[in-house]
């Protein structure tokens, strides 16, 4: 069973994290989500204390895997599932395997399709980065693309929080997890039958998923809608908190509740 956490009560709100961190990263949204709603933000397998030994983990696998954590934590109604990045992979695959069990969706920092040959290189190369040298350098080099350039340069105290959360991961589960997305295959199709409303939110400087990508993505979507947050990259959750808090709230209360 997947390790997680669960705070508030209410209609249950689930948020899968990006690669390569773990629930943490949605540390600082609790309060503000646990509040009128029930918070749940499991650790995807391999992350955080979920523990994963094969060499592949596959966006399905994760996926089965969350779905069996909200079977256990028995929900008596529709969860709103929120993915970003990775968790938007495996989000995606959530939505192709079990429709009915969710009301909304949002989609933050991801994409639908495959990766391309030069995007599974370089996830091979960090493989062997990795195995070489451990988590640092990677560390390093992700800190770099993973904020955008307003806060990398105006809020170091992320960068040093991000950093440690790599830094603690499982330097084989982080490579099972590249593997997992490299072989993982295109999902467009999920997006065109999907029916409930749908929030769609990029980060105006992300380096790894344009902006604009994401919009063509929301326009695949019948109910969707999609926003740009100001100076933040692919974490916004974490770099401009309040107006990540006002969109996502506002979301809920026009389209959800
Ligand atoms: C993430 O933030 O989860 C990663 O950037 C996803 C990826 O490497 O494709």
């Amino acid at each position: 069973m997947l390790a997680f956490e669960r705070k508030g009560a209410g209609l249950p709100i689930v948020f899968l994290h990006a690669f390569p961190l773990s629930h943490r990263m949605w540390d600082g949204n609790v309060p503000v989500f646990s509040k009128n709603f029930q918070f749940i933000t499991p650790d995807l397998p391999g992350f955080g204390e979920s523990h994963f030994t094969d060499d592949t983990a596959s966006m399905e696998f994760m996926a089965g895997e969350v779905l069996s954590l909200l079977d256990h934590l028995n929900l008596q109604q529709k969860c709103v599932i929120a993915g970003l990045s990775m968790g938007g992979y495996v989000m995606l695959q959530m939505l192709r395997l079990a429709p009915e069990r969710f009301r909304a969706a949002a989609f933050l920092s991801t994409r639908s399709g495959a990766d391309g040959e030069e995007t599974r290189s370089k996830r091979f190369a960090n493989i062997e980065l990795i195995q070489k040298e451990g988590l640092g350098p990677f560390a390093d080099r992700s800190v770099q693309t993973l904020l955008g350039k307003s806060t990398l340069s105006s809020q170091p105290n992320i960068r040093g929080t991000i950093k440690s959360l790599i830094q603690t991961a499982d330097p084989k589960s982080v490579c099972a997890a590249l593997r997992g997305m490299a072989a993982r295959g295109d999902t467009t199709t999920v997006l065109d039958s999907l029916e409930v409303p749908s929030l769609f939110i990029s980060g105006e400087e992300d380096l790894i998923i344009p902006s604009s990508e994401m919009e063509s993505l929301s326009k695949k979507v019948k109910k969707s809608e999609f926003h740009v947050l100001p100076k933040a990259g692919h974490l916004f959750n974490l770099e401009q908190p309040d107006s990540f808090h006002d969109l996502f709230l506002h979301f809920l209360k026009r389209r959800v509740l």
